[in-house]
Formats: structure tokens, C-alpha cells, sequence
């Protein structure tokens, strides 16, 4: 097994597939104009920018003129959120945002900044035990001055699927305007936008073998949106800046791809992901070690643990050592040593918080990592814990 490197982390990133790849290629090296102008190699530039636009409006079930193309799924939870609250702010239609404390901080932060800079009302609802949002909650936190409410499709740690489809026909039903973050669940769902409550929804291509640097929003027609980048009239008047058109073009190469191999790709992660739960929890008792998020509602290809008495990063670095690639939840705190929110959000208790572990398998991971990975993670735990057993 030396020297061997098992990639587990596709909840953080995916590498390129070469298909994606043979898409963009031309447009670096041949049709790499301008695509505002007017001339031929703007005009092929544009064509292939029009082109990945319809292509992900056709796979999200939407038209065209609804799809902006961002720098990543962070720009597009910012802009719908910023966008949407201060359209309706200029045109006095309300000051109250609501959200849930499980969000990336794309979301969450976005909607404290708000909050705390510039004087928007925010409530951020609390979730059960699975990490996931009850609608009767997101109902109840409805006020008159209510503008936007924004709650993820799944969850990017624990990999709970939340109601989002209930919460939007709440949210239409009442006359509030929806965006779902579905940075991490679009490829393992079907999309059909025209007939869904859903008014804003974020993705990034990065996550499912896509580019990195490129993200998608859509926007259902009429949503008013003030645009946080001011400059040319790019993307709708809604994203200022030269579009990056072999990203774009990418990223609907890489969505077609995944929503045509969605079966196959479920099936396939699902199994490894069984695989790794019941390696582990066969193996350890219940109080030293938990599944996290909801057992069954989850996304396909994403496991995550807490370990009880146990710190994720330390696990992480066992895990590295031994050639393997995980996180200790959201990438972006991987690094950072603080009890996890999203365990404290779950109700988890003091000796869990810190002890959180995620995997995510992908198209090249076999059973044999899998079980590779189980070894190695028993090992590391065993290792962890007489180690704060002899110095205890
Ligand atoms: C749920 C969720 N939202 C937003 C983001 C941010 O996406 P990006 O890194 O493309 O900006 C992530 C990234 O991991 C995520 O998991």
C-alpha cells in the first residue's frame, strides 16, 4: 500500500474529467475572444458561451435568460442573497431575511454581514438532530417585512438532505421569495425549475468534475436583483466582467455528464458509502463513534463521523500519513481546531464537537480503498486513543 494516494474528499473538490476537459480546450486556444464582440472571434466565443447557457438551462429544466454565470458557488450564494435584499430594500418591500444555522458560510456569513453592517432583520433557524430544517419552523418564522429565505438542498458536512422542495411551496405560498444552495446536491437530483417553488438556486461545477473558478446562479425571471459588481453589463447587467467562456462551457459539459450518469453514479457511490459506514460502526461501540446527519436522507456519496473524545484534524493527519485524503467537514475549516457549529447545531455533546470526520467517494474510489480506508481509520483511531489514554 505505500505510496498508494486514495482521494476522499470530492465534497471539497472533483478532479477534472478529460471529456470536460476536450470541451473547454478549443476555447483557451482557438475561440478565445471577447464574446461582447462583435467581430469572429467574439462572435465564436459568444456562440459557445450561449451555447453552455442553454445547455444548463435545458438540464435544469429552466430557459436561458435565467442562468448567470459567477466565479464560484460562494459568488453565487452572495449575489442571490445581496441582491435579492437590497432590490427590495430600494423598493421598500421588505427587510427580513431568513436562513438556518446549518448553512455554508457563503450563506451564513453573507446573511450575519447583512445583519451587522447593514441593518437587515435575519433569523436563523435551528435544526434536529439530523441537521435538518422543519418546515413548521420556516413558516412560523414568516414576518410581513419577510423577503428571502434561503436554505440549502444538502448539506455540505453532515450530508442531510433538507426539505427544500416543502420549504419553497411554504416560502411561494406566502408570498417570499426562495434560493436553495445546492452547491453539493445538484448532480444527485433532478432539476426541473419551471415547475418548482424555487426562485434562486447556487451551484458549482468544481464539486462534480467540473472546472474550478466558475459557478452558476439561476434566477427565475422577474426576481428582481440589484448586482453587487458594478461595471459592464455582462451576464444580464447582473455579474459585471469578461465572462470566462471555456469555464462556462465546462460547466455544462460537466452537468450534462452528471445528470446523464446520475443513476449509475448514485448507485455506485452509494454502495461505497455503505461500505464505510458499516465498516466502521461494526467495529467500534455506539459511544465511541456516530454516523452523523440523517442515515438514510443523505447525499450518495458522502459519509461523515464524530468520534467521541477524539479530534477530526488529528484523525485527518493519521489518515494523510497512511496516503489518504478526507476532511474534518466543511473543507474550508479543515484547518481550523474549533469545535465543529454544524455538531454543536446537531445537539452533539462537548466530547463529540471536536471529533467530526467526513468522506466523500467518487468515480475512481473501489471497494478496495474503501476498505483500505476503514483499516486505516481504526487504526488511526486506535492509535489516537491510547495515546489520551497514557497521557490521560
Ligand atoms: C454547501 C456549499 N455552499 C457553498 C460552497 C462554496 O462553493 P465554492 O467553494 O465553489 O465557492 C460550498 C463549498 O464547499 C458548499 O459546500
Amino acid at each position: 500500500m505505500f505510496g498508494q494516494q486514495i482521494y476522499m474528499d470530492h465534497g471539497a473538490t472533483t478532479p477534472l474529467h478529460p471529456a470536460v476537459l476536450e470541451a473547454m480546450l478549443p476555447y483557451w486556444t482557438q475561440d478565445y475572444g471577447n464574446p461582447a464582440s462583435s467581430h469572429h472571434f467574439g462572435r465564436m466565443a459568444e456562440r459557445g458561451l450561449e451555447k453552455a447557457r442553454r445547455d444548463m438551462a435545458e438540464l435544469l429544466g429552466t430557459r436561458p435568460q435565467t442562468i448567470i454565470f459567477t466565479g464560484c458557488g460562494s459568488e453565487s450564494d452572495n449575489l442571490a442573497i445581496r441582491g435579492v435584499m437590497a432590490a427590495a430594500r430600494a423598493a421598500g418591500r421588505g427587510n427580513h431575511l431568513i436562513t438556518s444555522i446549518l448553512e455554508h458560510k457563503a450563506v451564513l456569513g453573507t446573511a450575519k454581514q447583512l445583519r451587522d453592517y447593514d441593518g437587515y432583520e435575519l433569523t436563523v433557524l435551528p435544526v434536529s438532530e439530523y441537521g435538518q430544517v422543519a418546515p413548521e419552523d420556516v413558516a412560523a418564522a414568516i414576518q410581513p417585512n419577510t423577503v428571502l429565505i434561503s436554505i440549502m438542498a444538502a448539506n455540505n458536512e453532515i450530508g442531510s438532505w433538507q426539505p427544500f422542495q416543502e420549504i419553497g411551496a411554504i416560502a411561494r405560498d406566502r408570498g417570499v421569495l426562495f434560493h436553495t444552495d445546492a452547491v453539493q446536491a445538484a448532480a444527485y437530483t433532478d432539476w426541473h425549475l419551471n415547475d418548482m417553488p424555487i426562485d434562486l438556486l447556487s451551484l458549482a461545477p468544481h464539486k462534480f468534475y467540473g472546472p474550478k473558478g466558475v459557478g452558476v446562479l439561476y434566477r427565475r425571471e422577474g426576481v428582481e436583483l440589484l448586482s453587487s459588481q458594478t461595471g459592464g453589463g455582462q451576464e444580464f447587467g447582473l455579474r459585471a466582467g469578461t465572462v470566462n467562456v471555456p469555464l462556462a462551457v465546462g460547466a455544462a459539459a460537466a452537468f450534462r455528464l452528471a445528470i446523464q450518469e446520475q443513476q449509475s453514479r448514485t448507485a455506485c457511490y452509494q454502495q461505497l458509502s455503505q461500505q464505510l459506514i458499516t465498516g466502521v460502526l461494526s467495529q467500534l461501540p455506539p459511544d465511541e463513534v456516530m454516523l452523523t446527519g440523517h442515515p438514510t436522507d443523505r447525499l450518495p456519496h458522502h459519509v461523515s463521523f464524530a468520534f467521541r473524545g477524539l479530534k477530526g484534524n488529528e484523525l485527518l493527519m493519521h489518515l494523510d500519513m497512511a496516503g489518504i485524503a478526507a476532511s474534518s467537514g466543511s473543507a474550508c475549516v479543515s484547518g481550523d481546531p474549533k469545535p465543529s457549529d454544524t455538531l454543536i447545531a446537531l445537539g452533539l455533546g462537548e466530547a463529540w464537537q471536536k471529533g467530526g470526520l467526513r468522506f466523500t467517494v467518487g468515480s475512481q474510489n473501489s471497494p478496495d480503498d474503501v476498505a483500505y480506508v476503514v483499516s486505516s481509520l481504526l487504526e488511526a483511531v486506535h492509535k489516537l486513543r491510547h495515546l489520551s489514554l497514557q497521557y490521560a
